[in-house]
């Protein structure tokens, strides 16, 4: 075992064992006190409930393999849409195989192939956006929207081609008011559309457009799209608390390019991507060995690159690179293998999309909190944990969210202050003891760990899916490019994933198994995306 894999198998225990101490210290300090009996029943009840031990893991693992070949065999054959992209080679940005590409005048013959292997390939085996890609033709400059959670971020990209790589970028975060996220669609687009075109009038001399050229957009829309171009595609449903009247089953790139020209900004969307693909995307034009892209943040999915003939349900012609990227939307998934309890029930049955989104709801950043709230609230009502009354405040649905259950769990002060500050401050509980504070923490863990454990089987799921998940010879590497600020600042949750991809794939096996952090990834993958789909882009051979 290297450096690395001794240092996570020490995290992880010594993780594990801090945990149980923890648990078995708060439950004997309950025992010993009736006051606390019916505070460690419910938490004692939540824990078992939501156990995760490795047999059940293995158990999610297979039934998300299953469910994505049942997605991929039919339209409907799954609770997994498993849609397809439309994109069907991903940007390598790898310096020698540009100088490969260079060094062959007519691109006849190259001398390594996509994933940069020695070989000697002829061109016309190579899609025209390959041989682009090849080519380094993705130079110029480019644009990004990512939408898909409170925030929305637009994002310039100069891309310097063959040498340059991304020479330059700017973003800008934008929040979008909530009564937006639940109000109508031209609203919501009209809002967006003017936040870019203030951006792109704020666009500086370090970014050059070609004299006579229209701007061009990757737009990254995290919510299920059946897609039927690159860029274009209807929106499936909404997720993550967005619920807008009449964009259901409409084109989204449409109503963007609406809403531009409403604002009278000449941009076209040349590429519409899902947030996973954008990752995916942007995560292999630095990582040859990047296959899948998982998103946790405020919502969860995943994308990966998956062999065009196993694809039973794609009727069109066989792209000729022989792969097709895929958004499973693994937050739809649901198994009976899931170890959910009444509080997520609950939290279903008053959510905005009540039986869908089953995944998403035991993990993401949108609903921890929610489900923290939840254990609490129940606390306070049977067992007076909070004294005589229930704080009203711990009655309003999300009130809890998750960045504040992470700086609690996180806490680790001797009298754990930050926990009474955050109840205090977010809840309007005061004076909370240090006994309570404790109990807290625990049900964070008990939560937070479900979700970190179930998205790690989610993995292995995918991995098994691609023959990905047995130990690999020669030093190869299987690399997974992660978003998301779940994943991203929630430390205990990612080092818990972590450490559970190591528990169910073995030592060896998961030592090539690399989780590697793309923050916004995504952004820049839609640009390069729009770059490789670009309406000035000519076929390099005819
Ligand atoms: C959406 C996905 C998206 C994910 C992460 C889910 O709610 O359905 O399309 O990729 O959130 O943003």
């Amino acid at each position: 075992m290297g450096k690395v894999g001794v240092t996570t198998a020490v995290v992880c225990a010594a993780a594990a064992a801090a945990c149980a101490v923890t648990a078995l210290v708060v439950r004997n300090r309950m025992r010993n006190s009736g006051k606390w009996a019916p505070v460690a029943a419910v938490v004692k009840e939540l824990e078992e409930r939501c156990a995760t031990p490795v047999g059940k893991l293995r158990q999610v693992a297979d039934a998300m393999t299953v469910e994505m070949h049942a997605g991929l065999a039919s339209e409907g054959g799954s609770k997994l849409k498993m849609l397809i992209s439309y994109v069907d080679n991903l940007p390598t940005g790898r310096q020698e195989l540009l100088q490969a590409a260079r060094m062959t005048d007519d691109y006849a013959i190259m001398k390594v192939d996509v994933r940069g292997r020695a070989c000697t390939k002829t061109a016309e085996f190579m899609t025209a956006s390959q041989r682009r890609l090849m080519s380094g033709d993705e130079t110029g400059l480019f644009y990004a929207l990512d939408l898909g959670g409170t925030n929305f971020r637009v994002l310039r990209v100069q891309l310097g081609g063959k040498e340059g790589r991304v020479a330059k970028h700017e973003f800008e975060e934008v929040s979008i008011p909530p009564h937006l996220m639940v109000g109508g669609s031209d609203e919501l687009f009209d809002f967006i559309a003017s936040a870019l075109a203030k951006f792109v009038a704020s666009e500086g001399e370090d970014f050059h457009l070609p004299v006579g050229r229209q701007r061009e957009l990757g737009f990254t829309f995290s919510f299920p799209v059946r897609q039927v171009s690159i860029a274009s595609g209807t929106l499936i449903k909404w997720t993550k608390g967005f619920n807008i009247d009449g964009t259901v089953g409409e084109d989204v790139v449409a109503e963007l390019t609406r809403a531009m020209e409403r604002q009278g900004l000449d941009m076209r969307v040349s590429a519409l991507v899902n947030d996973t693909i954008g990752t995916l995307a942007g995560g292999r034009y630095y990582d040859n060995d990047v296959v899948a892209a998982v998103i946790l943040g405020t919502g969860t999915n995943a994308a990966y690159v998956e062999r065009a003939h196993a694809i039973p349900k794609w009727h069109g012609l066989l792209p000729k690179s022989g792969e097709m990227v895929i958004n499973m939307e693994w937050g739809n998934f649901r198994s009976s293998h899931l170890p959910t309890t009444d509080y997520d029930q609950a939290l279903d049955n008053e959510s905005l999309n009540p039986g869908e989104q089953i995944f998403e709801k035991l993990i993401s950043g949108m609903y921890l909190g929610e489900i923290l709230r939840r254990v609490l609230l129940r606390l306070a009502k049977e067992a007076s944990f909070f004294g005589d009354s229930v704080p009203p405040k711990l009655e309003v649905p999300f009130i809890l969210r998750t960045p504040v259950m992470s700086a609690m769990h996180h806490d680790t002060s001797p009298d754990l202050k930050v926990v009474g500050t955050k109840l205090n401050e977010v809840l309007g509980i005061p004076d909370t003891s240090l006994k309570t504070r404790k109990v807290v923490i625990q049900v964070c863990d008990i939560v937070a760990k479900r979700g970190a454990r179930l998205a790690a089987a989610g993995i292995v799921g995918v991995l098994k899916k691609i023959g990905h998940d047995n130990a690999v010879k020669d030093g190869g590497r299987t690399v997974i490019a992660m978003d998301g600020g779940l994943y991203e600042h929630y430390t205990i949750f990612s080092e818990c994933l972590q450490c559970t991809l190591k528990e169910m794939l073995g030592d060896e096996a998961s030592s090539s198994v690399v989780v590697k952090l793309a923050s916004d990834g995504s952004g820049i993958g839609a640009a390069l995306l729009a770059a490789s789909h670009s309406q000035y882009l000519q076929p390099v051979l005819s």
